[in-house]
């Protein structure tokens, strides 16, 4: 069966401005990851030593995989089933199936839509007054999670309409122009907060807890993770960026892109880090507070500081809300490119279709976390919400990466991939990122993936 592609019979396709690309893919790697995870997982696991992992395989892996990943949609300019698939030699085009990496965005959104809408929330409820203890707040959080289904569904659904918006208006109109307005403004909001955190007693232990490396608190469970948030926080192995990259300018360098969007989510991830840290120490407060953290303790810390605490809250959950808005784009264009590529769907029909998918998932990943549901929507005890997050960021993203390292890596004809990167990087690096991406990559994530399934254990 001859398949037509939408985007090889329309004579002009979208493409992003080179500025437009960078802040799309900066926007889809930095999100909730950075702000949010990448901080509560440091204190989960004990600082420096997991800071030190996550950015050895940010290094030697993530940014390898990233410029796999944008090769392959810059060369396939399909969405990401299409790219396997017209990448492919002849004989392979079973490879297409990796494209359906893709619909991993979806699985995603399903909780992270549900914590764009607690962001929503808390910028709202921030106006009332900041909590002044730890137990109020605490009680507070647990009782929107716990209790108030109909509110998350609500700010769930503003969430997903959001979304739904700026992805329908397609990769110019919405995608490009939102980011370009988002990522600044959320740059702009974190490093005006970082030097303010700069003035604060708390900022060296900050520092020290971040970037002292305390191996005894290092455990398998804590290297997996690590790796797995790499892969999350990088947007990697899902096909995002390669979605993207299917719209990237044609004269545009997928390695030196591909590095400015590594270095910035990495240095936002860290600067979040250090202020959330620097406010906590501040006022004394233990580091490990799991998933609560930047609702439950950084509200309370920040009630100190008065009215400038209110400011400095309002603004850093508007970072939060832009940096997860941007991400969740990125999240569901890779379905909603694959449905109007390959159906011939209009962008309406694909982003209402796909929105609809995960809203309905989502509604049960929250309702996981109520006392009245929760046990409805778990399977084996577990809640759905940590079901679909544990298996998307430790399990298909480190998978997708393994695919998309083996395709470029094996697959895909030297001479090609020579062809389209070895005058962007010389012939030594050329050398050095295929080993990594031939040896490096597959190892880590073959080795995670053991350890994951139990089969290792190191
Ligand atoms: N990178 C995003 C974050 O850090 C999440 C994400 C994962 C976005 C995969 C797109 C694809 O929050």
């Amino acid at each position: 069966m001859k398949i037509i592609y939408k985007r090889q019979t329309t004579m002009k396709v979208a493409q992003f401005s080179r500025i437009g690309f960078i802040m799309a893919a900066a926007g889809s790697a930095v999100g909730l990851g950075n702000i949010w995870k990448f901080p509560y997982m440091t204190g989960e696991y004990g600082g420096g030593a997991f800071v030190l992992v996550y950015l050895i395989t940010i290094t030697f892996v993530g940014f390898s995989v990233m410029v796999a990943e944008m090769l392959v949609g810059a060369l396939g300019r399909l969405d990401t089933v299409g790219s396997f698939e017209k990448l492919a030699p002849p004989n392979q085009k079973g490879w297409k199936y990796a494209g359906f990496m893709g619909f991993n965005g979806l699985i995603i959104m399903t909780f992270y839509s549900v914590v764009i809408g607690w962001i929503f929330y808390y910028l709202f409820e921030i106006f009332s007054g900041l909590p002044i203890q730890t137990d109020q707040a605490k009680a507070a959080f647990d009782a929107l999670v716990g209790e108030k289904a109909g509110i998350q569904i609500f700010w769930h659904t503003v969430a997903v309409i959001i979304v739904g918006y700026i992805v329908h208006k397609g990769i110019k109109g919405g995608i490009e122009k939102f980011n370009l307005i988002l990522m600044p403004t959320l740059l702009l909001i974190l490093f005006g907060m970082l030097a303010y955190a700069m003035t604060l007693d708390g900022f060296s232990k900050a520092w020290d807890f971040m970037f002292a490396s305390d191996w005894s608190k290092i455990n398998s469970e804590a290297i997996v993770r690590a790796v797995g948030h790499s892969f999350f926080t990088l947007s990697l192995g899902m096909g995002a960026i390669m979605t993207y990259a299917a719209s990237l300018p044609k004269n545009a360098s997928i390695t030196k892109t591909a590095f400015i969007v590594t270095f910035m989510d990495t240095l936002i991830a860290l600067v979040a880090g250090l202020v959330i840290y620097s406010f906590l120490f501040h006022e004394g407060a233990p580091a490990a507070q799991g998933p609560g953290l930047v609702f439950i303790s950084l509200p309370v810390v920040l009630s100190n500081f008065g009215t400038l605490g209110t400011v400095l809250a309002l603004l850093f959950f508007l970072a939060l809300a832009f940096a997860g808005l941007t991400s969740a784009i990125s999240l569901v264009e890779p379905v909603v490119q694959y449905l109007i590529d390959r159906f011939g769907w209009t962008r309406h029909k694909a982003v209402i279709f796909s929105s609809l998918l995960y809203w309905l998932v989502g509604i049960g990943a929250l309702l996981s976390y109520t006392k009245a549901w929760g046990a409805l929507f778990s399977i084996g005890g577990k809640p759905l919400f940590d079901i679909l997050e544990y298996t998307t960021d430790s399990i298909l993203l480190p998978l997708g990466g393994l695919l998309i390292a083996i395709f470029v890596g094996y697959i895909l004809q030297k001479e090609r991939v020579y062809a389209a990167l070895e005058h962007e990087m010389g012939e030594k690096y050329f050398n050095v990122w295929r080993f990594s991406i031939r040896y490096i990559a597959p190892i880590a994530l073959v080795f995670m993936m053991l350890n994951l399934m139990g089969i290792l254990n190191i």
